[in-house]
């Protein structure tokens, strides 16, 4: 038996699979954000692991004969976190999370430095590690001179677990302190960014083995004292794990709350000039690159809180089946934008709003305006030479039939809707750890989910969608221009 842990933004999940992968019982607890300032986004560490074993006990109390056999659990957790540890181990602050726009001066200073795109393969976005640090030394400077050692948020729950502070390459390349070509830690960068090496910790790819769960643990959980703690994945890393996307044209698009194109890659491609993440996998000797949006499902969620309805309310009285473009348009930057066009500072609109629009209208310029932003990403994908000629879809977005026939028409591309089940980070994570423990081949593990339909591009409206989809690119300009 393993166990797959993944450290959402809202929440802990906890998988359990047999020997074969195959899930057995899972187990949610949610997690709160803390925005003690407009752009600030910060979790207490403490909480994390609060909710890790809530979702361990749950999976115990559901499992009792299957929990006693675990071997293993594998990590996954949302990326670029500063988790901050003093020289005795302890949490300094609460940590400053991905969505946490504070630090856009300190990014744009870095991502201005000679040599630092090269190295890193990537722009330092504003929720990347390393400039937070640098905001930090700034504006908290005691503290900044504290830190001995700063992890990613799943690797604090490594260290709970086990006592031993690591971290994978796959998290470790969302740092800008990461050769993400060499899988190791480049002096050069944190020369640049002002850290130094043994601040880092030690790295090592995701089906590496952490440590064994501490005794003290084991017994307060209830769990084998054997059980092993392996490395995991960033959560795209390890949810491209869950739906075996490892090889070159192997991609998903995840509608969640932020939305992700992914696309695996043999090789190391970087091309941050497009706004494409190129980072390492959590499997060794392989990389993937993705655009990421940052809001997806969260402007439907958005649009939701204002009418009043649930994001379900907005898609059912649009069908299952699309129609041509509508004339309103939505330029979904509700957070800022990561890809194509780096921008933290952008903000969203409605454009072409008519006296006569309802609710259903909005809706439906939501689900377009996201799709037409990942329709940008999969251009910027394109350029960076990575090839895809489907996608699986994944994430609560894909629920709808409506909004994944639009996303094949926009995209061009057939989606393949997975057939009920887990395939998530979490799922990843588990596989990982099934892999680390017992030497199994990720390809052999790592398998894509069954199919349950493939929704095709409607080539009959693919024409007027190309149009909408220029029109909407040429708004950006002018939404950019505006005061
Ligand atoms: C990836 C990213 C998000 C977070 C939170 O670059 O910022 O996917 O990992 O899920």
């Amino acid at each position: 038996m393993f166990a797959g842990l993944d450290l959402g933004t809202s929440g802990v999940r906890a998988l359990l699979v047999g020997d074969n992968g195959q899930p057995v019982g899972v187990a949610d607890v949610a997690l709160d954000v803390q925005h003690l300032h407009p752009g600030w986004s910060e979790q207490a560490p403490d909480a994390w692991t609060q909710a890790a074993a809530e979702a361990l006990a749950q999976l115990k109390q559901a499992h009792p004969k299957e929990m006693a056999q675990l071997r293993g659990i594998g990590l996954s957790g949302q990326m670029h976190g500063a988790t901050l540890l003093d020289e005795a181990g302890k949490v300094l602050r609460p940590c400053i999370l991905w969505n946490d726009t504070r630090s856009h001066e300190q990014a744009a200073r870095l991502d201005a430095t000679p040599g630092l795109r090269e190295i890193s393969g990537n722009i330092v976005f504003p929720g990347f590690t390393a400039p937070k640090l640098n905001w930090l030394a700034e504006h908290e400077p005691e503290t900044f001179a504290r830190v001995a050692t700063v992890l990613l948020p799943k690797d604090y729950i490594a260290y709970w677990l086990t006592g031993v502070i690591g971290s994978e390459m796959s998290d470790a390349a969302g740092t800008s302190w990461l050769d993400t070509g060499a899988r190791a830690w480049s002096d050069d960068l944190l020369a640049k960014t002002g850290m130094r090496r043994d601040q880092m910790p030690e790295s090592r790819e995701g089906t590496g083995v952490v440590g064994t769960i501490r005794g003290d643990l084991a017994a307060e959980l209830g769990l084998p004292d054997a059980v092993q703690v392996v490395a995991g994945g960033g959560d795209n890393a390890a949810a491209a794990c869950g739906v075996g996307a490892l090889a070159e044209g192997d991609g998903f698009v995840s509608l969640g709350t932020s939305g992700v194109l992914l696309a695996a890659r043999d090789g190391f491609a970087p091309s941050p000039e497009t706004a494409v993440h190129t980072f390492c996998h959590a499997i060794p000797d392989t990389w993937y690159q993705m655009g990421v949006i940052l809001a997806a499902t969260d402007c439907l969620n958005w649009l939701a809180r204002l009418t009043g309805s649930k994001p379900a309310d907005l898609t059912a009285p649009l069908g299952d089946r699309i129609t041509a473009p509508g004339r309103l348009r939505f330029l979904p930057y509700l957070s800022g934008e990561r890809t194509p066009h780096n921008d933290s500072a952008v903000r969203g609109a409605f454009l072409g709003l008519d006296i006569g629009a309802g609710r259903d209208d909005l809706a439906r310029a939501v689900l377009e305006g996201v799709s037409f932003a990942l329709r940008d990403n999969l251009d910027a994908l394109v350029r960076t030479g990575a090839n895809l000629d489907r996608v699986l879809a994944i994430g609560g977005g894909a629920r709808s039939r409506y909004w994944v026939e639009l996303l094949a028409t926009i995209l061009e591309l057939p989606v393949d809707l997975p057939a009920q089940g887990e395939f998530g980070a979490a799922l990843g994570a588990a596989r990982l750890a099934i892999c680390g423990v017992t030497g199994a081949a990720p390809a052999d593990v790592m398998t894509r989910p069954a199919i349950a339909e493939t929704i095709d591009p409607r080539r009959d409206l693919v024409p007027s969608y190309r149009d909408a989809h220029s029109a909407f690119a040429a708004s950006f300009p002018k939404l950019k221009a505006m005061p």
